[in-house]
């Protein structure tokens, strides 16, 4: 069997079934990971500290079997790089004491370089090693846009109109600060693949709340910078909620696209011809029985097909969801075989 089922895809190349892993894997759905995370004392202790990071990055491996594993950490790294702290509070999630509204603002943060990230890159080294090649290893960064949102609203927000604001009235200062979230992204990314980072996957989690126009301007075009920038290693981008934003996205220098299960499958092959795609299971069917997951996720695979396909959750899983209900997922895709 090989071990590069999921590069192989990613790639775009026929594997003889296809590969699994799903969004937020590492996480408070396994107790073994509470249990780290409680020895740890919070959140960011885990992220800061490679042993602990390593060691949630694996345990999906081990226990779900996962075909790829992705680094422990978040995207909200970079904004405290660049000089924006976060605290992630119990219950509530990311709260930024300090965030920023204004080009004289500007001053007070700085591009970031990816030594000031050393605790991610030693968390990808530590991973590497102990992974020891049995599976890839993903690393990730936020799209700019979605860091933005972060910096200016300062907490998460349903609307992140306080972001999309700044789009309106400061156009100039919203394109200076996205440039510079770039560079930094940019610096971060290539430094994970110099780690031993096999994959990246950027997440543009607020994409949706845009118009296309705005999108295509404050959005997509600094993802397309970081893929340019970055030939190095494959690209995944998943940018939620951008149905609208499908067709451009095949223009992308990047090899894979990441669906949500808002986006019809046939359609997305129509519009991505280029592109291998991944997803996009509801989170919320792995809420059903066993032979609701089971039947659900083989009807997702058939309309994807065969090939130029990489299984995964159209979201991040949720916290409640039970064990079992995600093995029954991935168990479905790896027993899973077309008839040729
Ligand atoms: O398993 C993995 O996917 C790897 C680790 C990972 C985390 N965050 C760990 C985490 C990844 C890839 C992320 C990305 C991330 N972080 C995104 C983009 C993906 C998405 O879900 O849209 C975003 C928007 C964030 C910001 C963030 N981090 C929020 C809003 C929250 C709180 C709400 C929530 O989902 O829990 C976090 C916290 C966070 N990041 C947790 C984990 C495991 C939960 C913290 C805990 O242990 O209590």
């Amino acid at each position: 069997m090989t071990t590069n089922l999921f590069l192989e895809a990613a790639n775009g190349r026929k594997t003889e079934r296809t590969p699994v892993w799903l969004m937020r894997q590492a996480g408070r759905i396994l107790p073994e990971y509470r249990k780290v995370r409680e020895s740890a004392g919070d959140f960011k202790t885990l992220v800061k500290t490679p042993e602990l990071a390593t060691e949630v990055t694996i345990q999906p491996v081990d226990i779900l079997g996962v075909d790829a594993a992705i680094i422990f950490s978040d995207i909200l790294v970079i904004p405290e790089a660049m000089g924006l702290d976060y605290e992630m509070e119990e219950n509530r999630g990311p709260v930024f004491p300090k965030k920023i509204s204004s080009e004289k603002e500007l001053s007070q943060i700085h591009v970031a370089e990816a030594a000031e990230l050393q605790y991610v890159i030693d968390a990808i080294k530590l991973t590497k090693k102990e992974l020891n090649g049995r599976v890839p290893l993903i690393g990730f960064a936020g799209a700019p846009w979605t860091i933005f949102s972060y910096m200016i609203e300062g907490r998460g927000s349903k609307t992140f109109s306080q972001a999309k604001k700044v789009l309106y009235n400061q156009p100039k200062f919203a394109h200076q600060l996205l440039d510079m979230i770039t560079q930094s992204t940019i610096h971060y990314l290539k430094a994970q693949i110099a780690a031993g980072a096999d994959l990246i996957q950027i997440f543009d989690s607020w994409a949706g709340i845009l118009s296309p126009e705005q999108y295509r301007e404050f959005s997509l075009k600094y993802i397309a910078k970081i893929c340019d920038a970055i030939p190095e290693a494959p690209k995944t981008v998943f940018a939620k909620g951008a149905f609208f934003a499908r067709k451009e996205m095949d223009s992308l220098h990047c090899q894979v696209v990441g669906l949500d299960w808002n986006m019809d499958i046939k359609e997305s092959r129509a519009l991505l011809p280029n592109k291998v795609l991944q997803g996009n299971l509801d989170p919320c069917a792995l809420y059903g029985s066993r032979d609701d997951v089971k039947r659900e996720t083989k009807k997702m695979l058939d309309a994807f097909g065969p090939t130029r396909h990489i299984a995964n959750l159209g979201h991040g899983l949720y916290p409640d969801t039970a064990v079992d209900n995600v093995k029954c997922f991935i168990d479905t895709v790896k027993n899973y075989r077309f008839v040729d």
